[in-house]
């Protein structure tokens, strides 16, 4: 006989449908069993409950008046906005959105227990209402100064820079914060991916304004100008081969490939976050 357990950890779902998208999912997530085996589950793309039929669903968005996440619209943007969640008012809503956010994020244990964090929703306006495109999670009080615990954009919306603008609007709250902060580890490869992008980026767009000045930044400087953690720089340096040896010390060095590979980058037409349009205090 099989361990009931280790079947349970077994991709269940293949597909949901949340707003007008069909989407595939990647990994297991402990939905209740009695929906685990469904052909398509059928999730509220505002409040995150979760059905077995699309007339179940239809029975529930009569009653369900939602046209955004709950919590405070704390940024907003064109058509983009950020809500923010209090996992210990939000019960409901933070466990459907761990339980769906699990569909794509393999590495990470799900939080139960969502009280201990807060839990940033971005969203994309249009005339049906603020539809959810991606979050992250954050714990109130971390430890180890991380700033973001669990980071998704669902896949109907991935390679489109949105998560480079949950990354982003992350370090904007941590300025506000006046902390350095990095990412919960392990990251997944495509988290690496998206950080390293990310950060690179950033650094190197820094160096080059900074150039015209005349005057050096350190990697403390960097880190203080960014909200990044000096290792995240360094790091970040290291993989450009920006840091050589240079008369007994240490120098930031970017080479001409590294400058042309980043004029390429940004010439690239990018969401940004403005912080003009962040209206929020930390709770602590
Ligand atoms: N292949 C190669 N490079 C990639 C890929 C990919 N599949 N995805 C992202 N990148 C890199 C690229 O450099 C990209 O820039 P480009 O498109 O201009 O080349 C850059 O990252 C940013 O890409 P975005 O479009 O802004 O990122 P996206 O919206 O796709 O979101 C994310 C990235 C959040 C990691 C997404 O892939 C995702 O949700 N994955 C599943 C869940 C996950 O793994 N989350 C991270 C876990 S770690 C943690 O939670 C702390
Ligand atoms: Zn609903």
């Amino acid at each position: 006989t099989q361990n009931p357990h280790e079947v349970a950890r077994v991709k269940n779902l293949n597909l949901i449908q949340i707003g007008k998208h069909e989407v595939e999912t990647w990994y297991f997530s402990p939905y209740p069993i009695e929906y685990a085996y469904l052909p398509i589950l059928y999730i509220c793309e505002f409040c995150l409950s979760y059905f077995p039929g699309v007339k179940q669903l239809g029975r529930h968005r009569v009653k369900c008046t939602l046209q955004h996440p709950p919590g405070n619209e704390i940024y907003r943007k064109d058509d983009i906005s950020f809500f923010e969640i209090d996992g210990r008012k939000q019960k409901v809503y933070c466990r459907n959105l761990c339980l769906l956010s699990k569909l794509f994020l393999d590495h990470k244990t799900l939080y139960y227990d969502v009280d201990p964090f807060l839990f940033y929703v971005m969203t994309m306006r249009d005339e049906d209402g603020a539809h959810f495109i991606g979050y992250f999670s954050k714990e109130k009080e971390s430890s180890e100064q991380y700033n973001v615990a669990c980071i998704l954009t669902m896949p109907q919306y991935q390679r489109m820079g949105f998560g480079r603008l949950l990354i982003a609007f992350s370090y904007e709250l941590s300025k506000v914060e006046k902390r350095l902060g990095s990412p919960e580890k392990p990251l997944s490869d495509l988290g690496l991916l998206s950080y390293r992008a990310f950060w690179a980026e950033t650094i190197v767009s820094l160096l080059v304004d900074q150039q015209k000045t005349g005057i050096e930044l350190s990697i403390d400087d960097i880190a203080n100008r960014t909200a990044f953690q000096p290792t995240d720089v360094l790091h970040t340096l290291q993989n450009l081969n920006a840091l050589k040896y240079y008369h007994g010390q240490y120098v930031i060095v970017l080479s001409d490939t590294v400058i042309k590979n980043n004029e390429r980058a940004m010439k690239k037409k990018k969401r940004e976050v403005d912080p003009k349009a962040l209206n929020w205090k930390p709770i602590h």
